[in-house]
């Protein structure tokens, strides 16, 4: 399957699910709401310390990241980017944020501080493994493409019992993506897999962003060019 009849078939899943549902957590198709804000809370780890940071929240849904952001005093830019035009008009209606912008084309996209993408490599539908593993190498070079500080996305394990995985969802190899992104995008990668969701989580963060931290006094240290007590 070509990359725009993959993209196809996932905007006619979620807005099927959209339909079904409204725009609530079931309606991305998670769970429960709680499953939907631990996973922000995993992928929100890249931009904690950065309140003023633009943020692309790529698969946006119907924006419960920004709800998610915002409640937490994330004041930055926030953009959200889905394929689905009825998922953006459900963001959109649901918003009345002055620093919230919403698309549904990515030409459209600019180039943002963070990219946060939850849930868009889970379903694959009838996509062989294969084919869906080079559509989420492909995707993943377009968090790297679109961002200029880092990118976290997240997805289900390889580590998940065999005997409860379903043929129409993609389990990826957390190490193999690990792997991938350490060696091809940055050499800053953080593998987080310790929640109860069969998950994981993936933060890059791009040498800009570190080269920052790096050059940020220690906690604790004494201002320039004064002295520490004695
Ligand atoms: C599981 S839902 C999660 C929605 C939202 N991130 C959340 O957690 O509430 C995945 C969303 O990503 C969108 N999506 C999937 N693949 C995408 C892609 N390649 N580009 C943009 N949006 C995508 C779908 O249309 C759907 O709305």
């Amino acid at each position: 399957m070509s990359r725009p009849d993959l993209l196809q078939q996932t905007r006619r899943y979620y807005n099927g699910k959209l339909a079904e549902h409204g725009p609530t957590a079931r309606g991305v198709d998670w769970n429960s709401e709680q499953s939907q804000r631990l996973r922000f809370r995993e992928l929100t780890r890249l931009v904690e310390d950065e309140p003023d940071a633009s943020v692309l929240d790529y698969g946006c849904g119907y924006g419960a990241l920004r709800t998610y952001l915002r409640e937490r005093g994330h004041r930055g830019r926030y953009v959200g980017f889905d394929i689905s035009e009825q998922m953006i008009d459900a963001a959109r209606a649901g918003a009345s944020d002055e620093a919230a912008r919403f698309s549904a084309v990515r030409e459209t996209i600019e180039p943002v501080d963070y990219t946060l993408a939850s849930g868009i490599f889970n379903v694959k539908q009838t996509a062989s493994d294969d084919e869906w593993r080079r559509y989420v190498l492909e995707t993943i070079e377009d968090l790297a493409a679109v961002s200029t500080r880092g990118f976290a996305f997240n997805a289900l394990t390889q580590y998940s019992d065999p005997d409860r995985r379903r043929p129409d969802l993609y389990y990826a190899d957390p190490l193999k993506l690990f792997d991938h992104c350490k060696r091809h995008i940055s050499r800053f990668v953080s593998l987080l897999h310790d929640t109860p969701l069969y998950e994981f989580t993936l933060l890059v963060r791009l040498p800009a962003s570190v080269a920052d931290v790096a050059s940020a006094p220690p906690v604790g240290a004494p201002a320039r060019g004064t002295r520490r007590a004695t």
